[in-house]
């Protein structure tokens, strides 16, 4: 893969998915569940904007992929009735640049580049709560039914990430479709998330890889990014742009100034049991007797 791809990785769509996403992708703001805080300070930016019959600020949107960025900035447009034209990451060229305009807008970014934005946000990742009005909604657009509990379950498997609630939604309805009567209840949806390989925290192959090399080859940590990287055989910049957030955020993963460290939660998780050598303080001594 080369450094352009870095991107890509996880997110770059063939084009039915693209297709799909687009029949999906809410087009007004009212439609946009979850991130209240960014979505209010929008409304006013644009209704402003509108009042005084001048072009809105440059507004930067930043976060892990399939969250939204792209979906706000269309709403954004539609709003101000302008055209958009779009651009990705695989244009910028270097991966440092591109990793950091996606996790962390310091350091990596330049003043000059960042000034030009007179606007800010960060989109962050999604409760399950929203989650499941998300994929309740696009199950309405899609036409399948799906029960309550399917949609909660599906929820809490999507890595806080509307794209991937959306994806396995789509999946999820293919093996409805073919074993279930086109019924989403909950046996078929564990019976579909298993067959995905996609388990009850969300987390995918390359999460538990990651974790688990971590765990088996380095101790638990701390390990630095690239080592993680060659060992699980990933571009570096993916795991920590695309991975490690989600990793981070649910408690399986810590970033030391020493590299990564893996937690009691990510052992726990594993089935496994940390090395005595390894614990700091008490926190997996039951583990361990
Ligand atoms: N808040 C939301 N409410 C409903 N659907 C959403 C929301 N956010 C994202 N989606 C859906 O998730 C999918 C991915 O969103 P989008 O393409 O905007 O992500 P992105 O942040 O631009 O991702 P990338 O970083 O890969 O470009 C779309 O199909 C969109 O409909
Ligand atoms: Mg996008």
């Amino acid at each position: 893969m080369s450094n352009q791809n870095l991107h890509i990785e996880k997110s770059e769509l063939n084009p039915a998915e693209k297709e799909f996403e687009n029949t999906i992708r809410p087009r007004e703001i009212n439609e946009f569940a979850g991130q209240p805080q960014l979505i209010e300070n929008l409304v006013i930016f644009i209704k402003a904007a509108k009042m005084r019959g001048e072009a809105l600020d440059h507004i930067l949107f930043h976060g892990p992929p399939g969250l939204g960025k792209t979906t706000l900035s269309r709403i954004v447009a539609n709003e101000l009735g302008v055209n958009i034209r779009e651009t990705s990451g695989p244009v910028i060229e270097k991966p440092g640049d591109l990793a950091g305009l996606l996790t962390n807008l310091d350091g990596l970014l330049t003043a000059p580049l960042l000034s030009r934005f007179g606007i800010k946000a960060r989109l962050e990742y999604y409760t399950a709560e929203v989650l499941k009005k998300i994929i309740e909604r696009s199950a309405a657009i899609l036409h399948v039914s799906i029960n309550s509990e399917a949609s909660s379950e599906i929820a809490g498997r999507s890595r806080g990430t509307p794209r991937i609630a959306n994806g396995l939604l789509r999946r999820v309805r293919d093996f409805a479709q073919v074993l279930n009567d086109d019924i989403i209840d909950i046996g078929i949806t564990q019976h579909a998330l298993r067959a995905l390989n996609v388990d009850e925290h969300g987390l995918d192959e390359m999460d538990n890889r990651i974790l688990s090399t971590i765990i088996e080859k380095f101790k638990g940590g701390p390990v630095g990014l690239t080592t993680i990287a060659t060992a699980v055989g990933e571009e570096a910049g993916t795991i920590e742009e695309v991975y490690e957030p989600f990793l981070i955020q649910e408690g399986f993963l810590h970033r030391t100034p020493r590299g990564r460290e893996v937690t009691h939660k990510a052992y726990e998780h594993l089935g496994k049991k940390p090395r005595n050598d390894n614990l700091p303080g008490t926190l997996f001594t039951d583990l361990t007797q």
